[in-house]
């Protein structure tokens, strides 16, 4: 059955939601390992034990194997791999993209996935290299959406969901446009592509782009799948622009290197003199006995495993709280190339605040770049909306003054608020330490929306010396009240 997908809930960009084909229901986000049909390192049918609902496996490889060929034209996929949850099948692009030539066609790739009764298929688009120059990016794009169309025109929808892979390089407008035109088209399942040689160069600044990027073009309503993104580490920064699923071979691949995966990057078993997590296979060894152990491959594997699924489930965890810009903030502060992704995220805080929800369980403030955030911005909009009267004060004390029509107190990095709204978000649930100049700077953001926003009013400022040359020179309009104590 074609795949319906529901959004639940929400926080920034990102959501928890339910897709479905009216037997099978997977919550998402959601992480869809990698099985290569030949020697699964783990079996589909332990990871289904291990609370996976989806997978991925790879047509090409099937449809080349004598081994699998016949068996999974016979016997059906799910009955092949001993797995009853969704299952989507990649086209052979990704080989396409290594190897450069494949022996099979938009239209045979599309007749095998269907027959092997696979869920979520994948037409043969091209992967375009993110370094390739406009020109090339433009006509590659061009085929992509032409074997899409063809894809569309004669893929059997009642029992299959048709993928529509975003392409586009690196150009931000490209992928926009591969975003709308395959709204267009009607599918509702969209992996957005190419982007593995970003991540495998740390390109997270690029990432953050191109992804934003696609998703402005696509139907919101529409689940967004980023192809071969399997690092833990870049799920909450990925999930908060809207990425719904990942699909991982990151833990087997890590673990056939002997890496084992954290949620802040990976090390060298080697490195390890202790294994930070607690799985059945952490605490069941030392870091030496595994070192040591003749399935250490397996066993990483399984732990790697073990920590993107756990992951997930923190994600899912932070969206229902509303807490997971902190989420992103803490993650991407494991690496420096991370932090730029996340400060260029940031960037977009006017996109993201309309998509943002409106109210959250709590605001963390973590440095500089919680200024930023959408509840920040959001709230200087809010801050437009008060009335001042004639005559308003606005108090870094919080202490009540007379003299004035009104008296707000201030909260950074947010902005004055009427002592009234002490208790409702954000003011009530965020957290600082000591004032900073950079949050103090972010609430004098909001006095200046206040004095704009009420040009006929008299506003008085009223602070310590330290802070005068920030309210002065980010609210120039206001008059300023210095009272050292
Ligand atoms: N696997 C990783 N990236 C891609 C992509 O862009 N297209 C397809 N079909 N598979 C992928
Ligand atoms: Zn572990």
């Amino acid at each position: 059955m074609a795949l319906s997908f529901e959004v639940l809930e929400k926080d920034i960009a990102g959501r928890i939601g339910r897709l479905s084909d009216g037997k099978k229901t997977i919550r998402t986000p959601a992480l869809l390992p990698v099985i290569n049909p030949h020697l699964p390192i783990i079996t589909p049918r332990e990871m289904q034990d291990m609370g996976v609902q989806a997978l991925i496996t790879n047509a090409y490889i099937i449809s080349r194997s004598s081994e699998f060929r016949e068996r999974a034209l016979s016997e059906g996929l799910h009955a092949m791999l001993d797995f009853d949850g969704l299952i989507m099948t990649d086209s052979g692009s990704f080989q396409l993209s290594v190897y450069g030539d494949i022996e099979i066609s938009n239209q045979q790739t599309i007749e095998f996935q269907q027959a092997i009764g696979s869920d979520i298929i994948v037409p043969l688009d091209i992967p375009t290299h993110p370094d390739t120059d406009r020109e090339n990016v433009e006509k590659e794009l061009a085929i992509t959406l032409s074997r899409l169309r063809e894809a569309n025109g004669f893929a059997d929808h009642t029992h299959h969901t048709l993928a529509g892979p975003v392409q586009g390089g690196l150009f931000t407008d490209l992928r926009e446009q591969a975003g709308r035109e395959i709204s267009a088209m009607g599918l509702k399942f969209c992996p957005l592509g190419a982007v593995v040689p970003l991540m495998e160069t740390y390109r997270y600044k690029d990432l953050v782009r191109v992804v934003m990027a696609a998703k402005r073009g696509l139907n919101p309503g529409i689940c967004v799948h980023l192809f071969g993104a399997g690092h833990p580490s870049m799920f909450a920064l990925a999930v908060a622009m809207g990425c719904d699923l990942f699909d991982s071979a990151a833990y087997a691949l890590y673990a056939k290197a002997g890496r084992y995966m954290t949620t802040h990057g990976s090390y060298h078993l080697d490195e390890l003199s202790y294994l930070p997590c607690a799985c059945q296979v952490c605490s069941t060894h030392t870091a030496e006995t595994l070192q040591k152990s003749p399935d250490k491959e397996r066993l990483l594997a399984l732990h790697n495993l073990h920590v993107t699924l756990a992951e997930i489930n923190r994600i899912r965890q932070a969206i229902r709280d509303g807490v997971l810009w902190e989420l992103v903030d803490e993650r991407c502060r494991g690496h420096p190339q991370l932090l730029r992704g996340y400060r260029e995220l940031l960037t977009f805080g006017e996109e993201l605040k309309h998509q943002d929800r409106v109210s959250k369980r709590r605001f963390f403030y973590r440095g500089t770049e919680s200024c930023f955030r959408t509840e920040v911005l959001r709230y200087h909009d809010m801050v437009t909306r008060f009335d001042t009267k004639k005559t308003a004060l606005i108090t870094f004390d919080q202490k009540m003054h007379d003299g004035y029509d009104t008296v707000f107190f201030f909260k950074p990095p947010f902005g004055p608020y009427p002592p009234e709204l002490f208790e409702s978000f954000p003011i009530g649930q965020s957290e600082i330490p000591d004032w900073d100049r950079e949050m103090v700077r972010s609430g004098c953001i909001g006095i200046d929306r206040l004095s704009k926003a009420n040009p006929e009013a008299r506003i008085t400022v009223r602070c310590r010396s330290c802070w005068k040359d920030i309210v002065t020179s980010t609210a120039p309009d206001v008059e300023v009240d210095v009272e050292d104590l």
